[in-house]
């Protein structure tokens, strides 16, 4: 039996730059938008300023040594509008102010700066909030009412197949990845990148979280079809990429 997967394989001799043909950016089609439009029907949440908020610890080395994953939250604890703002800021955060006809930059690291996601937040207990499921708009660091109430939690929950970790959380973050972002650019290989990218997004999740008392756990264990049609993405222009689960911590994990 042969040692790899012939859909794979196809995958990786498909991106190779050998085989791929002329980019959008080649073609010269008109660059793409860096950030999502905020829709202006739904209602906002402003987050406390960032500046005002920094971790209790900041070794970073005990920090780094100490991540791991971590399924049991405390169920009665609630996370704060500040503290979500932290976790959000150090995922998806802008670093500078987006200027028009530009990649943004951002406190993670993205193929050709494309930075490809949007963040859904599935809310359960945070200060603040209603439960249900918000939106982030990195500019000007605010919260999108995109889907209140708890049926839309139930869905999104659903989309885990019910993972304990997820029904548990404070909130569980879904990444959305927006291909035409990265694709203008590298074409097919941007699948690669997506991927990767979501990688550098959730360590800095589960850093950051470390860094306030608060656990993590990484879900890529989901239904494609179902979490796309909770946050109304087609699943190709749009798909969901990658889910983290964040709850305060309890011990064991
Ligand atoms: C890409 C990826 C997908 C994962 N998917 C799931 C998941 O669906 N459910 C789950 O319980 N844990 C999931 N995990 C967490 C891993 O099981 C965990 O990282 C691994 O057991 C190592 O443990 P540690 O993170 O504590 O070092 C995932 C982790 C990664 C990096």
């Amino acid at each position: 039996m042969a040692k790899f997967e012939p859909t794979g394989d196809a995958f990786l001799r498909a991106t190779r730059y050998a085989n791929m043909g002329p980019s959008s950016e080649e073609l010269g089609e008109p660059f793409p938008q860096y950030l999502a439009a905020s829709d202006p029907n739904l209602p906002r949440v402003a987050l406390p300023d960032p500046t005002l908020f920094t971790p209790p610890d900041n070794n970073f080395y005990q920090l780094a040594l100490n991540r791991r994953t971590h399924r049991r939250y405390d169920t009665e604890a609630f996370m704060s509008l500040a503290e979500l703002g932290y976790l959000l800021l150090l995922t998806q955060g802008l670093r500078e102010a987006p200027q028009p006809e530009k990649v943004t930059r951002r406190y993670v690291p993205s193929a050709g700066s494309r930075h490809p996601f949007e963040t859904y937040l599935a809310v359960q207990r945070v200060s603040d909030l209603e439960p249900g499921i918000y939106h982030y708009l990195p500019e000007p660091h605010a919260l999108e009412v995109f889907r209140p109430g708890n049926q839309s939690l139930k869905e999104a929950h659903a989309a885990t197949t019910n993972q304990r970790q997820v029904l548990t959380s404070a909130v569980t973050f879904f990444w959305a990845a927006e291909v035409y972002r990265t694709s203008w650019r590298y074409g097919t290989r941007a699948y690669r990148y997506i991927d990767i990218d979501a990688g550098h997004v959730c360590q800095n999740l589960y850093l950051a979280a470390e860094s306030i008392g608060y656990g993590v756990c990484a879900i890529a264990a989901f239904k494609d079809e179902q979490a796309n049609a909770v946050l109304d993405l087609d699943g190709q222009e749009r798909f969901t990429a990658y889910i983290a689960s964040v709850g305060k911590k309890v011990q064991p994990a």
